[in-house]
C-alpha cells in the first residue's frame, strides 16, 4: 500500500474520514505527538492499530472526540473534580481516565473497565473529529518501542507502506505526549507525567498523586511498563553537574573512530565549547517541543546521543525527564 502524507484540506479529511469508515486507519496530527487512529467503535480496525505498532494488546488506546462530543455517552464521571478539569484543560494535552460505559470495543481498552479520554485541540484534527463524529482510538504514530512521531514525515518513515493516509497537521506544538490522569478515585492521579503538570492539575482541584510504579504492583497504565521512545543509536544520560564525564565519553567514541552527539539545553551547550549538538532550546516548552524530533534526528547522524539531563523534575520537566530516561534505558 501506498502511504501518502496529504494536506488537511477539506477534501483530504473527507478521504481519511472514507478510509476510517471503512475499517481502515490513519495517521492524525495533534497538538502533542501524531497519533495512528481508529474508529472506537470499530474492532476491525483497532487490532490492526496493534498489528501495524506491533504494540502488546494488554496497552489500551487513548479515544480522541470532538470538543463538543458528549463525555457521558462513553464514560461515567463519578468525581466532580473531574468536571473543572475538562473544564479548564480540554481541549488540550490532557487525558482523563473514567469507569468506561462499554461502548468503545474492547480491543480499544485492553479488556478493561475504565477508558482514556481526550481532546486534542489541534485545529486539522478537531477538523477531522466533527466530520467523523465518533471517537478515535490512537496510540502515538509510531513503531511500539521507537520515539514518538512529531512530523507527518516522522509518520512515514516509521510506518511506510502499511497505511494509506498521514494528514500533514505540520510540527506538533507540544512535542511530548499528554498527561495521563486517572480520575476514577477521590483525588486525581498522573499515570503519565506531560504539558498538564501536576502543578496545574492541583491549582485547579487542590490535590493530585502521582502513581509509583513498585516492582509486583499491578499496573495502573499499562503503557508505563514498557521500554519506550528509544532512538536507532545509543544513548546515554549525565546529569549537567557531571559535565567532565560527559566529555571524557565523548572524546572516547571520537577516537574510537565514532560520531557522538550532546544533546542539550543551549546554556549548558554554551559550557562544552566545541561539540556536535542536538539543541533543545532553553524553556521546558522548548525542549519538549524539540525533544522527540531532536532525538530522531540524532538516529540519524549520531552513533551515540549523549543526552543531559534537566536540572530537575518539577512542572514540564517530570514529563521530559521521565521520556529522556526511558530513551537512554536508564528506567
Ligand atoms: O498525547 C497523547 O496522549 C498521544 C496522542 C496521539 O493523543 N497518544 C499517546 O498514546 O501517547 P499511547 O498509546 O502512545 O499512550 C497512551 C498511554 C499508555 O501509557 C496507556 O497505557 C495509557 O495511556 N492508557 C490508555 N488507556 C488507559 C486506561 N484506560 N487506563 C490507564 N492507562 C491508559
Ligand atoms: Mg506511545
Amino acid at each position: 500500500m501506498e502511504t501518502c502524507i496529504l494536506e488537511p484540506t477539506k477534501k483530504n479529511i473527507l478521504k481519511a474520514v472514507e478510509v476510517l469508515n471503512s475499517n481502515g486507519v490513519i495517521g492524525m496530527p495533534t497538538e502533542t505527538v501524531y497519533g495512528l487512529a481508529a474508529v472506537g467503535y470499530d474492532s476491525k480496525a483497532v487490532k490492526k492499530i496493534f498489528e501495524i505498532k506491533g504494540r502488546p494488546a494488554d496497552n489500551p488506546l487513548i479515544a480522541h472526540v470532538h470538543k463538543d462530543f458528549d463525555l457521558s455517552l462513553l464514560v461515567h464521571i463519578e468525581n466532580s473534580y473531574a468536571y473543572s478539569l475538562i473544564k479548564s484543560f480540554m481541549p488540550g494535552p490532557l487525558t482523563l481516565v473514567f469507569k468506561s460505559k462499554g461502548v468503545v470495543c474492547k480491543e480499544a481498552v485492553a479488556g478493561g473497565d475504565t477508558l482514556a479520554i481526550r481532546m486534542p485541540m489541534h485545529k486539522d484534527c478537531q477538523n477531522l473529529l466533527k466530520e467523523i463524529n465518533k471517537p478515535l482510538v490512537a496510540p502515538s504514530a509510531n513503531l511500539s518501542k521507537h520515539t514518538s512521531p512529531v512530523t507527518a514525515m516522522h509518520v512515514k518513515n516509521d510506518l511506510d507502506g502499511k497505511i494509506s493516509i498521514i494528514l500533514d497537521g505540520g510540527k506538533c506544538s507540544g512535542g511530548i505526549e499528554s498527561t495521563v490522569l486517572d480520575v476514577t478515585g477521590p483525588v486525581p492521579r498522573i499515570l503519565r507525567a506531560g504539558l498538564i503538570t501536576k502543578e496545574m492539575i492541583e491549582s485547579v482541584v487542590g490535590a493530585c498523586e502521582i502513581a509509583m510504579h513498585k516492582e509486583g504492583d499491578k499496573v495502573k497504565s499499562p503503557g508505563v511498563k514498557y521500554t519506550h521512545y528509544k532512538p536507532k543509536c545509543d544513548t546515554a544520560l549525565f546529569t549537567e553537574d557531571n559535565l567532565e564525564e560527559l566529555v571524557k565519553v565523548y572524546n572516547n567514541y571520537v577516537e574510537n573512530g565514532k560520531t557522538p552527539y550532546v544533546m542539550c539545553k543551549n546554556s549548558v551547550a554554551k559550557k562544552l565549547g566545541n561539540l556536535n549538538f542536538l539543541l533543545l532550546g532553553e524553556t521546558e516548552e522548548e525542549v519538549a517541543f524539540n525533544l522527540y524530533d531532536s532525538l530522531l534526528l540524532g538516529e540519524k547522524k549520531a552513533d551515540v546521543i549523549l543526552a543531559v539531563a534537566m536540572p530537575n523534575e518539577k512542572g514540564v520537566n517530570m514529563g521530559i525527564m521521565n521520556r529522556l530516561k526511558k530513551s537512554c534505558g536508564v528506567v
